[in-house]
């Protein structure tokens, strides 16, 4: 191999390495916003019900509940390091500890509504509350709203 050839194949490896990182990172971010979009729609027919614009239906409550909790469970993995960037929060890899405790929260309240089953508008009240205002207070400290 000539010094010439082994330069290319160096360079184009430290190429193909630097892409695939930018391409990576920029595919958890995408991964990271679809995640969300999937528990905004999951929210709607929560907040519509929550507010007596829709007939409260408990299977559509927990459908709702268990979307939730998988995004929950999923958030944590699509934060490594260096893939900032769409809504995220620069404090999410400043205080990781900090957007690890907001998750686990929105874990507990979650598991919460889904053992209460509540089947009534005013028993889904309390345990619904917790849940979504957890969107509110994780994304006052963790997201950058850009609209
Ligand atoms: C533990 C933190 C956390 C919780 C809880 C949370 N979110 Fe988010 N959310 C985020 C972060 C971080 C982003 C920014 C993601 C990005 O752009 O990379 C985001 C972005 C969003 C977006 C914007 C998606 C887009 O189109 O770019 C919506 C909508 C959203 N969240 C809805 C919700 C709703 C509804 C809830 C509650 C049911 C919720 N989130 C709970 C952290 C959270």
């Amino acid at each position: 191999m000539t010094p010439q050839s082994t330069f290319l194949r160096l360079f184009s490896c430290f190429t193909i390495l630097l892409l695939s990182v930018a391409c990576s990172s920029d595919n958890v971010a995408d991964d990271r916003e679809e995640l969300m979009k999937g528990v905004r729609h999951a929210a709607k027919p929560v907040g519509a019900m929550l507010k007596g614009e829709k007939e409260f239906d408990p299977d559509t409550l927990q459908e709702s509940l268990t979307v939730f909790a998988e995004a929950a469970d999923k958030l944590g993995s699509l934060v490594p390091e260096g893939s900032g960037g769409g809504e995220a929060s620069p404090a999410i890899w400043d205080d990781p500890d900090g957007f690890a405790a907001a998750i686990k929260e929105w874990q507990d309240s979650i598991t919460a509504a889904i053992d209460a089953d509540p089947q009534s508008l005013d028993a889904a009240g309390p345990v619904m509350k917790l849940v979504m205002g957890n969107c509110k207070s994780c994304h006052e400290d963790y997201r950058i709203e850009d609209e």
